[in-house]
């Protein structure tokens, strides 16, 4: 099937939550993982042009997939047109099974803006339009953008942006309610995407803070949005993606119970597939950052927590969680 806007729409009105891109955290096993749990989208780790283009080794590894991920993008990102194209090209070289590709229009950090990527991109509309235009062209597969409102409260750009990308022949813009300039904090600004409703033929998702329910509905209320981006809100809280779910399908709000059984579970589910992945090593390293925010609403898990981000090997994690069940008697 190939994707276009016209089926995301209907995608869209029944499954309307999208895992967000995470550098550092949605590896192919924390895809699997979420997308049990009921996703529409689902995007690769920001991939960079020139580790494509150098055949770096990692690059290689964030790649990975079973090529039976449905709905998956790769996200690339980088600072000119020509070595994006270029990177595409590798992609496509490498016989992966993806649905879309997504050009990140929305980083914010200093080493990727330094060098012409990500949000630095929403900077000059006329070479904006030159690139995205060519990469429609070249990519065999759909594209898609991630962006940011604009750069900073003087510059907002995002009815001009989202009209280049939608003429430029892009499926779907995820839109990050933030400037460059917030990063990752502050309120993002749903509302002032409300208009794009009427202003956009293609479909468009909501992405900033959506910590719970609640953040999920009011996002999609005030923007006007066919979707939602559920990001660091669902890092160890995969059941939010079910509230929301929930949400959309009934109408009404409804909190599962998440005990701590139940998240251990989570836990060393997802902690046993990127074991498999990754090697023991490199997982349980990554699962330091990540682990402990699966206990994140509980009380008296403070040492855990901790106990959780030193961890040494996946004995000592699986050590600490009986210890979740033994501290809950
Ligand atoms: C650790 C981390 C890594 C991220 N990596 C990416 C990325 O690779 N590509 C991207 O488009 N956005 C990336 N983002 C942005 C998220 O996709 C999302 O838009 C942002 O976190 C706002 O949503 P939230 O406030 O609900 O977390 C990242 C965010 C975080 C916290």
């Amino acid at each position: 099937m190939i994707l276009t806007s016209e089926k995301l729409k209907q995608i869209f009105k029944k499954k309307k939550v999208i895992l967000a891109p995470m550098a550092g955290i949605t590896s192919f096993s924390y895809r699997s993982f979420m997308s049990k749990f009921g996703v529409s989208l689902q995007y690769s780790e920001m991939i960079s042009d020139c580790g494509l283009i150098y055949n770096n080794k990692e690059t290689d590894n964030l790649l990975y997939t079973n090529n039976k991920e449905k709905l998956f993008g790769i996200q690339i990102f980088g600072g000119s047109k020509e070595s994006i194209i270029k990177g595409i090209k590798l992609i496509e070289s490498r016989k992966l099974k993806y649905d879309f590709i997504d050009l990140n229009l929305a980083c914010p950090v200093k080493k990727v803006i330094k060098n012409n990527g990500g949000s630095s991109w929403l900077n000059d509309l006329e070479k904006l339009k030159n690139m995205v235009i060519e990469v429609v062209k070249t990519s065999k597969k759909p594209v898609t953008c991630k962006i940011r409102i604009g750069i900073d409260d003087n510059n907002i750009n995002l009815y001009k942006v989202c009209k280049i990308l939608q003429d430029a022949g892009v499926i779907f813009i995820a839109i990050h309610a933030r400037t460059q300039k917030q990063l990752y904090y502050g309120e993002p600004n749903y509302k002032i995407l409300a208009k794009l409703k009427d202003f956009l033929k293609i479909p468009y998702g909501i992405s900033g803070n959506i910590f719970c329910v609640e953040d999920a509905k009011k996002a999609l209320d005030e923007s006007k949005a066919d979707a939602v981006l559920v990001a660091r809100g669902g890092v160890g809280n995969p059941l939010l993606i079910k509230e929301i779910n929930y949400y959309v399908k009934h109408k009404k709000i409804k909190h599962f119970n998440k005990n701590s059984n139940l998240q251990s579970k989570f836990l060393l589910d997802f902690a046993k597939r990127l074991i498999k992945e990754k090697g023991e090593r490199k997982a349980i390293s990554l699962l330091r950052g990540i682990a402990p925010k699966f206990y994140s609403n509980f009380k008296n898990v403070k040492e855990i927590r901790f106990k959780l981000s030193t961890i040494t090997s996946y004995k000592e994690l699986i050590d600490i969680v009986n210890n979740v069940k033994m501290m809950e008697k």
